[in-house]
């Protein structure tokens, strides 16, 4: 048996997670750790309930500050954690400052890092989430690519070392919690007839005043009732700009993985500024509209299942009205994700 730390700290590690400590656990000691980035109870709590996910073994309490407060705090305090563990490999995820934070603290005591979905690329760099991409694949040892061509971009950047295709550990999540999706939860919501699914979370959406507004009026825009589970950063940015929902929005706290999941198969459409959820959209069969001007998805556009809108109110109305996606979206994986990702690790560590 092998100490594996893994890092998580923020809401889509939770999921990801939920995939691969599930079979990490047969083979090898693992050590979870918190970082405290997302602390409040619907953010954090309520995914390691849900998803059966072991709880932390610590949590490192770090909670929300200013890009190099937060890092830095993490930073320090994961280093302890690592010395004191004596880890083998740290396993980390996505794009998060806790993934940067944990590969960072681990490629510095020459610890090996596993980088679980590498090699996602937008190529703007000032979205937090790209630093944080790029530095950590680049003191990676193990890289696990959702897609080919996630393994394409490392390659033009030079990564082609323990770099392995092993699918998206989130389509192994959503198999997985299939089965309990409930069928008619929008009426819970007070949804009647149709409606739409939105999320806006990036810092380039919600904290610049302009881009917000512009968000408003496309969610105005939309032909259909729109629920909108509301993250906190989101909040906190409305509430700072004196800003409020238009009225066909239903602004909702935030949702579980198996309530959400269950709002979006029954949706029809999803429009949000999310990564995991223009996945998990199209997997469930419902169209997505991405409002961002670009996707590290691009394997979700195929069909029509997903489209890049921005935040151009007249196309996605357009597209609203247009006709329905056809086909379905392949190249995303085959819900074994995990299975490889531990073989690799424990091959790697042992
Ligand atoms: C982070 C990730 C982003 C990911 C997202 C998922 C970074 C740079 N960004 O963004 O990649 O898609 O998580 O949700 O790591 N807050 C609360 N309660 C919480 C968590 C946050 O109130 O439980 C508030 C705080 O006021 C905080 C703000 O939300 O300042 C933003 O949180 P932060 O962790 O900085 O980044 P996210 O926007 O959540």
């Amino acid at each position: 048996m092998h100490e594996i730390v893994t890092i998580v700290g923020a809401r889509p590690q939770f999921v990801k997670a939920a995939a691969v400590s599930r079979v990490l656990r047969r083979v090898a000691d693992e050590y979870l750790v918190h970082t405290g980035q997302h602390y409040d109870e619907a953010m954090s709590q309520v995914f390691f309930a849900e998803l059966g996910i072991p709880p932390p073994d610590v949590n490192l309490g770090v909670g929300s500050g200013p890009h190099g407060a937060q890092t830095g705090t993490m930073l320090a305090a994961i280093e302890e954690v690592l010395l004191e563990r004596k880890a083998k490999m740290v396993v980390v995820y996505g794009d998060t400052n806790s993934t940067l934070a944990g590969a960072l603290a681990a490629a510095k005591l020459h610890i090996p890092v596993a980088h679980v979905e590498a090699g996602l690329r937008s190529y703007r760099r000032d979205m937090p989430e790209e630093i944080n991409r790029v530095l950590t694949d680049h003191v990676s040892t193990l890289l696990f690519c959702p897609t080919d061509h996630a393994r394409e971009c490392l390659r033009r950047e030079g990564i082609v070392e323990g770099v392995e295709v092993v699918g998206d550990v989130m389509v192994d999540v959503l198999e997985g919690v299939r089965p309990r999706l409930e069928h008619g939860i929008a009426a819970r919501f007070g949804m009647s007839g149709p409606y739409v699914v939105a999320t806006l979370h990036r810092a380039e959406n919600v904290d610049e005043p302009g881009r917000l507004q512009r968000a408003l009026e496309v969610l105005d825009a939309v032909p259909y009732s729109v629920i909108l589970p509301v993250h906190p950063r989101t909040r906190a940015s409305m509430e700072r700009l004196g800003l409020t929902w238009p009225d066909r929005v239903t602004a909702v706290e935030p949702l579980s993985y198996v309530e959400m999941l269950s709002l979006v198969a029954g949706a029809e459409a999803v429009l949000t500024d999310s990564g995991g959820l223009q996945k998990e959209a199209v997997l469930l069969g419902t169209r997505c509209l991405t409002l961002r001007p670009e996707t590290e998805w691009p394997e979700t556009l195929e069909g029509g299942w997903n489209t890049v809108v921005d935040l151009d109110a007249a196309r996605v109305v357009e597209i609203l009205r247009g006709a329905a996606p056809r086909g379905s979206v392949s190249g995303l994986g085959d819900g074994n994700a995990a299975e490889r990702i531990v073989q690799a690790i424990v091959d790697a560590a042992s």
